[in-house]
């Protein structure tokens, strides 16, 4: 059996729901995958981004591609599991080893990257490094020069950093996906006090808000700019089913985006702009739970799933979470109605993701379907990372255990607190989201 028994009978109400933790998000395969594939890392280092269609074996890339910052940010997020959260001296001390020495290679990243805007997920490593060891200059420097570069990339017309390069430089391709590369700049803020960086962040936030966020809540992929007048020109997908559809996985950058960006400001448009987002993305979720690549994505032929979207889309919601219960700790509400929703997504997809002889944790991810050829149902770096993550997660909100029982996310004694100290584990030391 894959989940534990139901916490309460589920569809009940339709909203009053609780589904348990899956038991495979502590499996021991998570800790011998993750120590398996650095083994089978190339010399010279090449990173795993997305695994072959059939046995599930990693595909390698070069240092200089957008994803190559996850496999070391997985071993940072397994240390702080194993030094914090469900403590294991040795473990954790292999996770850190392995953390730092697949990072290093990145650090050249900083003279010369081709990825742009995505400098941001580069340096997920640097800063848990900063976490472990907030002296370390390499880390401090890379953090720093990702952020520098990022800011470079900001054109004060159109009020967004830019995303892709266009042979037009009038042409100023902003996606939603560089929400997530806005947490740099805060990072690097913090270890400057460039409250410039700042200002750039939220600019384009809110640019994004007003342009890519439709009124229902969902969001095209693409908004091109007019770089010389800041004009919209265009609305469109890259990654998506069509223009007007709604990709999966940009939607769930966006939840975590925006959660993202209230938390290091405080300002309450960008909760508001998560919480239209989240509702949008669960109310597209079909009744067997399986998040698809794109919302619109007609169902025959059958479309593929993206596992990668909905453990991102269950860390945002996590995040926001936590969020509602600290905004005003009398919404256990809408703090519950979030947590249930994270662990209804999580539990649904690893159902059927879960992968136990492939060499990835998760399958059924889609990298790109309008590839070609399409690029559908594999493993995914991120899909991996972000379920590390999601386990992080939930024991430090008190919502799961170490051996995997979940508690009732449901019962009073499991009410949200940021910040709450899990019961069955060691104290924590700092708060959890470390970048
Ligand atoms: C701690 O982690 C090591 C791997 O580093 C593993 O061999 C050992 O079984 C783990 N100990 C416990 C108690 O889980
Ligand atoms: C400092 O951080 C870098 C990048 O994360 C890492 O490669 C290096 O091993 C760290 N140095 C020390 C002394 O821990
Ligand atoms: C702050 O960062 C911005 C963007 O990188 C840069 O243009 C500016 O020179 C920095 N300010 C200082 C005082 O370093
Ligand atoms: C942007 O506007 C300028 C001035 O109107 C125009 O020359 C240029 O062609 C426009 N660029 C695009 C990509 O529409
Ligand atoms: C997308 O939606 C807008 C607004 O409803 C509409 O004007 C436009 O024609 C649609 N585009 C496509 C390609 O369906
Ligand atoms: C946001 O508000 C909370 C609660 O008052 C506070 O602890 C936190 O430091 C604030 N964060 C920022 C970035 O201002
Ligand atoms: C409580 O949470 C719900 C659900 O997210 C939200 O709609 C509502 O605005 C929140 N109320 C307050 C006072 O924050
Ligand atoms: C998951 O992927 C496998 C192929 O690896 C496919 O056979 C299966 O139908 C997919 N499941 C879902 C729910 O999409
Ligand atoms: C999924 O990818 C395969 C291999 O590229 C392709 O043949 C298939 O058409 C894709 N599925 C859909 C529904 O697009
Ligand atoms: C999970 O909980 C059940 C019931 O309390 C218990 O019997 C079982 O041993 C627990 N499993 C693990 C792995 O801790």
């Amino acid at each position: 059996m894959r989940l534990f028994t139901l916490v309460a009978a589920a569809c009940l109400t339709g909203s009053s729901w609780a589904a348990s933790v899956p038991a495979e998000l502590f499996s021991p395969l998570v800790a011998s995958k993750f120590l398996q594939t650095a083994q089978n890392v190339p010399n010279p280092v090449q990173y795993p981004q997305y695994t072959d269609r059939s046995q599930g074996v990693w595909q390698y890339f070069p240092a200089d591609y957008w994803t190559t910052g996850f496999l070391p940010a997985s071993y940072y997020a397994l240390h702080t599991r194993f030094a914090s959260l469900c403590p294991n001296s040795s473990a954790a001390q292999q996770f850190l080893d392995l953390g730092r020495s697949l990072s290093a290679p990145e650090v050249a990243l900083e003279q010369h990257t081709t990825v742009g805007h995505d400098v941001g997920f580069l340096s997920f490593p640097f800063v848990q490094e900063l976490a472990v060891d907030s002296s370390n200059q390499t880390a401090v420097t890379a953090v720093n020069t990702f952020a520098t570069l990022l800011a470079d990339r900001f054109n004060p017309i159109v009020g967004c950093t830019r995303s892709w390069d266009t042979s037009d430089p009038t042409d100023f391709q902003v996606i939603i996906d560089n929400m997530m590369n806005l947490q740099v700049l805060f990072d690097s803020m913090a270890l400057t006090g460039n409250t410039t960086l700042r200002d750039i962040a939220m600019s384009h936030a809110d640019k994004t808000a007003q342009n890519h966020i439709r009124p229902d809540g969902s969001s095209y992929h693409v908004v091109e700019y007019n770089s010389t007048t800041g004009d919209v020109i265009r609305r469109r997908t890259a990654q998506g089913y069509a223009d007007n559809s709604t990709w999966t996985r940009g939607q769930a950058w966006g939840i975590y985006g925006f959660a993202n960006m209230y938390r290091n400001t405080n300002e309450s448009r960008y909760i508001e702009t998560a919480r239209r987002m989240a509702s949008f993305y669960l109310s597209q979720v079909p009744s067997d739970g399986i998040v698809p690549w794109d919302f619109d994505a007609p169902l025959d032929p059958p479309r593929p799933a993206d596992s990668s979207a909905a453990m991102i889309a269950t860390v945002g919601l996590l995040m926001l979470s936590q969020q509602e219960a600290s905004l005003s700790p009398s919404n256990t509400t809408g703090a519950q109605y979030w947590s249930n929703a994270a662990i209804k997504l999580l539990s649904d997809n690893t159902a059927f993701a879960w992968k136990p002889e492939w060499q990835s944790l998760l399958s059924n991810g889609t990298v790109n379907n309008p590839a070609s050829p399409p690029n559908n149902l594999t493993g995914i770096i991120y899909g991996d990372y972000y379920f590390v993550e999601a386990g992080n997660q939930l024991i430090s909100m008190g919502l799961a255990s170490c051996s995997g029982n979940s508690t009732s996310p449901a019962s009073p004694s499991s009410s949200i607190q940021p910040g709450q100290q899990h019961t069955s584990g060691a104290p924590r030391t700092r708060r959890m989201w470390l970048l």
